[in-house]
């Protein structure tokens, strides 16, 4: 297969159709902008997995997404797009850079939801943007298209927030990525996996996502496999 693209977490192959491409999840494992590094093998087939099952469940509530199907373990066929490069932040509790930012406790119930917007650029260290900053980068064509973002993103977050509940797991917040395909359409792209958002178990608090590698708070295939187990529970 033709790589076209390496990511940290993703890469993306060319297939015959000039629509669809493949996307492999990696075992890869990175933190604060790739600073931190590791590999954990089987993480790759655990997020494909998750993503996969979050995905058709979003399809069916009317949120498109890429996702086509899952091809094997580790890989999915999915529509092409180009990836809007703004990462859209949904907050439903106070926590990491949040809290740090604004002098929060990490655990605080915010009065109501946030979306935020992060401009997509390593080199710069992803900064949070505003509508304003959106438009003179370029980064969508114009000011309705950062207001869909915005709305899929309260769309996907009341989606999962009960999702979640139903297996004992609090979404507290999560990070997601658009893209646009052939027909211009702004689609759900990427991923939503415990390496993207942060879920706690509603009885005991414990973190069973990403900031157990941040921290070196735990296990990250154990937390995942939990999350996959407690998820198939809802299908
Ligand atoms: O670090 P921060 O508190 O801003 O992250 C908010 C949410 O977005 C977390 O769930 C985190 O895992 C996710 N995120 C991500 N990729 C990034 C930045 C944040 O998945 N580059």
């Amino acid at each position: 297969m033709e790589l076209l693209y390496e990511g940290k977490a993703k890469r993306i192959y060319k297939t015959d159709n000039p629509n669809e491409v493949i996307c492999e999840f990696k075992d890869s494992l990175t933190a604060f902008n790739g600073e931190k590094a590791s590999q954990e093998a089987g993480k790759g087939a655990l997020n494909c997995a998750i993503t996969t099952l979050i995905f058709e469940a979003l399809e069916k509530e009317g949120i498109p997404t890429h996702l086509i199907k899952q091809i094997d373990e580790t890989k999915q066929l999915v529509k092409k797009v180009e990836i809007i490069p703004i990462e859209v932040v949904v907050r439903n509790i106070a926590a990491g850079s949040l809290a740090k930012r604004l002098g929060l406790k990490e655990g605080e119930k915010l009065p109501f939801t946030i979306v935020e917007f992060y401009y997509k650029n390593d080199d710069l260290n992803d900064p949070l943007i505003n509508d304003d900053h959106a438009m003179i980068l370029n980064l969508v064509d114009n000011r309705k298209e950062l207001d869909l973002l915005r709305d899929y993103g309260r769309k996907v977050n009341d989606f999962l927030t009960k999702f979640f509940d139903k297996v004992g797991l609090i979404l507290v917040d999560f990070k997601i990525e658009f893209g646009k395909d052939e027909n211009g359409n702004i689609i759900l792209a990427d991923e939503i996996t415990p390496d993207s958002c942060r879920l706690w178990d509603k009885k005991t608090g414990q973190k069973l996502d990403k900031d157990l590698f941040r921290f070196n708070l735990g296990d990250i295939k154990e937390a995942y496999t939990e999350v996959l187990n407690r998820l198939k529970e809802v299908k």
